[in-house]
């Protein structure tokens, strides 16, 4: 697959994570150059810790996607243009272990090191995975958030991924 996308210093992000994540969505992406997989997440965030620029993502543990976060040592956020949000609710509605969703989309993988990203994509985060930060009903504070989000024990999992790369089109 042809490269298209540039690289981009990280500083001229201009990124609000309550718009770009929240309410344009974005995929997450995970596996390798033989299969990989993507889903739409609109939790989310980006910031700061160990010195480093950071996203933090959160995955429920039935998601398929996870088996790939939890093997690999990166993955990758991919962001599209707003014409585009049929294929994320796609992405975010039918699991990998059930259809090829990138192909039936016709949308590619590319790989940047290894890592899986969609080519289509207008933007992308290249992460380094930092920590994986389970959720449980110790973790939660507020029994209404646990009742609301957790009735059936499928937790969420934090990512912490250093911003390796970002690269546009
Ligand atoms: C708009 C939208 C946002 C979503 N955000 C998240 C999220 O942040 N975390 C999560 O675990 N699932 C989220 N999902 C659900 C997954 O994308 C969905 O379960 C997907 O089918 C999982 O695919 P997989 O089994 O191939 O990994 C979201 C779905 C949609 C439509």
């Amino acid at each position: 697959m042809e490269h298209v996308h540039q690289p981009c210093p990280i500083e001229m992000l201009e990124l609000d994570p309550f718009k770009k994540v929240s309410k344009e969505w974005m995929t997450i992406n995970a596996g390798n150059e033989e299969k990989a997989n993507t889903m739409t997440a609109s939790w989310g965030g980006f910031g700061t810790i160990w010195e480093r620029s950071v996203c933090f993502v959160f995955v429920r543990e039935s998601r398929y996607t996870k088996e790939f976060l939890d093997r690999e040592k990166g993955f990758s956020l991919t962001f599209f243009d707003p014409k585009d949000k049929q294929i994320l609710k796609y992405f975010g509605s039918v699991s990998g272990r059930d259809e090829d969703k990138v192909k039936n989309a016709k949308m590619h993988f590319s790989f940047h090191k290894g890592i899986p990203y969609v080519n289509e994509a207008s933007m992308v985060l290249i992460c380094k995975k930092l920590a994986v930060v389970p959720m449980g009903k110790e973790t939660i504070r507020v029994p209404l958030i646990d009742q609301m989000f957790y009735e059936k024990g499928d937790y969420h999992t934090m990512y912490i991924g250093e911003i390796t790369n970002v690269m546009a089109r």
